[in-house]
């Protein structure tokens, strides 16, 4: 059983850099049972290294991790078992078919065989790739393999989901399908933490919202502690966005070619 309130995640001072470039600067993060995190930030503001440090793919230079009371390092099997991830360009093996590829992440998991076809079954329905699972991965389009990624994701029961632009590819409609599924699985406690460059999406989806910029998190919070600190009462997040990030040139620049 998970605990709605009590802490999921927790980053202390965590740092990476890739040579003489600061990926990520010494980050604090604190992230509780049930909530959904929305991670925003320009390109190549340490959104992704995050996430993959989060999920012990990278390792940080220095700071600690914790995630679901493990210490990152101590036991990264616990730590996978536990977690769902997507990466922001999944690889998926194109010559199995949709169907083949998540029996074999069910395997992965352990899953026992009649509680990972049903669930195979069910995610297969709800996101409408009924009919289409026998056919080989490289047929489908990229909205499609980005839906087998995140039922692969899901597969396992995880309590946590680390989700790098999980709606990408996806049209409205099945946009809408995985929000409601994130948002049945926020209900049951899971934590999720997801990076998006749609604002909207943060902004209906977060409970929080952090803004990364140059590896460090600029702001952390509601969307109304972001617009009380961005002075900015009732704004939107795109507003809040390009205050706090400091590119509101970016607008002059929109409205310019607009005109
Ligand atoms: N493997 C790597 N080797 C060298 N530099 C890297 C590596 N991975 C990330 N970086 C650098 O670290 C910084 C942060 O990258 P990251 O992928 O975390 O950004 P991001 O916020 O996810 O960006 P985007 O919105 O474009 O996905 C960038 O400057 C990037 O070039
Ligand atoms: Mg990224």
């Amino acid at each position: 059983m998970v605990s709605v309130g009590e802490t999921a995640l927790e980053l202390r001072r965590v740092a990476k850099r890739y040579a003489d470039i600061v990926a990520v600067d010494y980050i604090d993060l604190d992230v509780k049972y049930g909530e959904i995190l929305g991670l925003l930030g320009p390109n190549g503001s340490g959104k992704s290294t995050t996430l993959k440090m989060i999920l012990g793919l990278i390792k940080p230079d220095s700071g600690s991790v914790n995630v679901l009371g493990i210490k990152a390092g101590d036991d990264p099997v616990a730590v996978k078992r536990q977690v769902g991830y997507v990466p922001e360009s999944p690889r998926l093996y194109e010559f199995l078919t949709g169907l083949e590829y998540l029996d074999f992440v069910g395997d992965i998991y352990g899953l026992d065989a009649s509680e990972k076809k049903a669930r195979i079954e069910e995610y297969l329905e709800a996101m409408e790739l009924e009919g289409r699972e026998g056919d080989m991965i490289s047929s489908y389009s990229q909205g499609m393999k980005q839906k087998i990624a995140l039922i692969s994701a899901f597969l396992h029961k995880p309590k946590l989901l680390l989700l790098d632009e999980p709606l990408s590819g996806l049209d409205p409609r099945s946009a809408r399908i995985v929000k409601d599924f994130l948002r049945k699985l926020t209900a049951q406690g899971v934590t999720t933490i997801m990076s998006t460059h749609i604002l909207e999406i943060a902004q209906a989806m977060s409970d929080r919202i952090a803004i990364m910029y140059e590896g460090r998190l600029l702001a952390l919070g509601t969307m109304k502690e972001l617009s009380q600190k961005a002075r900015l009462p009732e704004s939107d997040l795109e507003d809040i966005f390009l205050k706090l990030t400091g590119t509101e040139d970016v607008r002059e620049v929109v409205e310019a070619l607009l005109k």
